[in-house]
C-alpha cells in the first residue's frame, strides 16, 4: 500500500488525542483509506505524557514539521489565529495538504486559506472545528448536496450547554458551573470565547457558509453570550414548557438574505434538540428535500474531537494514494469557489422572533394593564403570561410573557416604553424564542 506521510503540529488535548486515536485504530484506518498512513513528524513544545512518542520524529520547533519534505499532510492542532495561520500558509506553500480543528482560524481567515490551498492545488480540511466529532461539515458538503438549505440551528458550544444544563437541573449560579466547566476542560483558554458566543459564532459562520454556499463573513455575525441568564430565567421557561439553549441560527430569506445569530434561545422542550444536555452538541439542518435532520454528538473532548481530525485525514489520504485530482476532492466550502454568492447578512434588529420578557412589577391596581397596552399598541400579542404573588413583606411581583412572532425593533420599542413606567423597577429581561419548525 501506497505509504502518507503525517505530520501532527500540536500535542496537546486533541493533538493527543489524534496521535493516540491514529496509533490505537491504525489497523482499520488504514483499510478505510487503502493506504498506509504514517505519522512521520510531530511538532510540540512539550511532550503529552498520555502519548507514547519514542518511535516517531518530534521537533520542538512545529514549523520544522511544516519544512519536512517527507511530510505530505500537516494536521494543525496548536490554536489561536497568528502563529496557526502562519504556519498552515507556510505548510500549503510547500504543498502539503492541511487538516486543523481550529475553528476561529477557519472563520477568521479561511477566505485567504483556501485561496492559498486552490493555487497551490492542495486541501485544506477542517471536520473537527465545529460540533468536536459530529460529522456535520461532511453532512452539509456531501450527504445534503441535493438540497436548498433553508436554516439551520445548532447547540456548537459544550460549555454553554453544560452551563445552561446544570443552572436548570441544579439551579445553579453561572459563575459556579463556568469554574467547572473550566476544571473539566470544555472551555477555551479565555471562557470569555465561550460564554460570550464567539466560539459559537466562529462555528456558526463555517455551517452557515457550507449550507448555503457563500463566503465565510464572521464580522458580520451577531453574537450574544448567556452571562446575563439566571436560574430564574431557566426556571419560567421551564415552567412554560421551554428550555434555554444557546443556539446559532443561519436563515436563509428569500429575496433578502442570510440571518446569521448567536444568542440565547427558549425552544419548546417537546423539541428533540431541546433535550440535548451538558457538554453534547447538536445541529438541526432543515433542506427542502430531506426535511428536517438532527447530527448529534460529543461537541468537545480529546477524542471525539480526534475523532473527526482522522476522519479528514483518511480523507486527504485516500484522495491522494487514488492520485485524485485536485478538482476531484470536495471543494473548500462544497461550492467551486467562483460560485459562492455574496449574500446580504441581515441585521440582527429586522429579525422576527418571539419574546419571553420578564420583569418585576409593583403591586397596584392597573400596573399589568399598562404593559399589555403599550404591547397591543406595537401590535404585539400575548401568548402567555405568568405572574408570581409578591413574596411576604415585598410590594413588586414577577410578571414572565410569551410573545407572538414580531420584527426586533418592535420589541425594543415597546420595552422602552415598559422600562419608563414608574410601576416597572430595572431592566425587562428579553430573550428571543424559536419552534424550529
Ligand atoms: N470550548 C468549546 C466548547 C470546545 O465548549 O464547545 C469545542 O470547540
Amino acid at each position: 500500500m501506497k505509504r502518507i506521510n503525517i505530520g501532527i503540529c500540536g500535542l496537546g488535548t486533541v493533538g493527543g488525542g489524534t496521535f493516540n486515536v491514529l496509533t490505537r485504530n491504525l489497523v482499520d484506518i488504514n483499510s478505510r483509506a487503502q493506504c498506509d498512513i504514517h505519522i512521520a513528524h510531530v511538532g510540540a513544545r512539550r511532550d503529552n505524557p498520555a502519548c507514547d512518542t519514542s518511535e516517531v520524529q518530534l521537533s520542538r520547533d512545529i514549523f520544522n514539521v511544516v519544512a519536512d519534505p517527507e511530510v505530505d499532510v500537516v494536521v494543525e492542532l496548536i490554536g489561536g489565529t497568528d502563529v496557526a495561520r502562519q504556519l498552515v500558509l507556510n505548510a500549503l506553500d510547500n504543498g502539503k495538504h492541511v487538516v486543523t480543528a481550529n475553528k476561529a482560524l477557519i472563520a477568521e481567515h479561511g477566505s485567504e486559506l483556501f485561496e492559498r490551498a486552490e493555487n497551490n492545488g492542495v486541501t485544506i480540511s477542517y471536520e473537527a472545528a465545529v460540533a468536536g466529532g459530529i460529522p456535520i461539515i461532511s453532512a452539509l458538503r456531501e450527504g445534503l448536496a441535493a438540497n436548498k438549505i433553508e436554516w439551520l440551528a445548532g447547540i456548537i458550544n459544550g460549555t454553554t450547554n453544560f452551563i445552561l444544563t446544570e443552572m436548570r437541573d441544579k439551579g445553579r449560579e453561572f459563575a459556579d458551573v463556568l469554574a467547572e466547566a473550566q476544571a473539566l476542560g470544555y472551555a477555551e483558554a479565555d471562557p470569555t470565547f465561550d460564554v460570550e458566543g464567539i466560539d459559537a459564532a466562529h462555528k456558526l459562520v463555517i455551517l452557515a457558509s457550507l449550507a448555503f454556499g457563500m463566503p465565510l463573513q464572521y464580522n458580520k455575525v451577531s453574537c450574544e453570550g448567556i452571562s446575563d441568564i439566571e436560574p430564574a430565567d431557566v426556571a419560567y421557561a421551564s415552567e412554560l414548557g421551554y428550555r434555554i439553549k444557546h443556539l446559532g441560527i443561519a436563515r436563509f430569506i428569500e429575496g433578502q438574505g442570510i440571518e446569521l445569530r448567536v444568542h440565547p434561545t427558549l425552544i419548546p422542550a417537546s423539541r428533540l434538540i431541546a433535550n440535548v444536555d451538558g457538554v453534547m452538541n447538536a445541529v438541526v439542518v432543515k433542506g427542502d428535500a430531506v426535511g428536517p435532520t438532527l447530527f448529534y454528538g460529543a461537541g468537545a473532548g480529546a477524542e471525539p474531537t480526534a475523532s473527526a481530525v482522522v476522519a479528514d485525514i483518511v480523507r486527504v489520504a485516500r484522495n491522494l494514494a487514488g492520485e485524485s485530482t485536485l478538482q476531484a476532492m470536495v471543494p473548500s466550502l462544497g461550492y467551486a469557489s467562483d460560485a459562492l454568492e455574496d449574500y446580504s447578512i441581515l441585521p440582527i434588529d429586522a429579525a422576527e422572533t418571539a419574546f419571553y420578557l420578564r420583569m418585576s412589577l409593583e403591586d397596584k391596581p392597573g400596573a399589568l394593564s399598562q404593559i399589555t397596552q403599550i404591547l397591543s399598541d406595537e401590535g404585539i400579542s400575548i401568548e402567555a403570561l405568568i405572574q408570581k404573588e409578591p413574596h411576604e413583606g415585598e410590594t413588586r411581583v414577577q410578571v414572565i410573557l410569551l410573545t407572538n412572532r414580531v420584527i426586533e425593533n418592535q420589541m425594543i420599542e415597546a420595552i422602552k416604553k415598559i422600562e419608563e413606567l414608574e410601576s416597572v423597577s430595572g431592566s425587562v429581561i428579553r430573550i428571543r424564542v424559536e419552534t424550529l419548525k
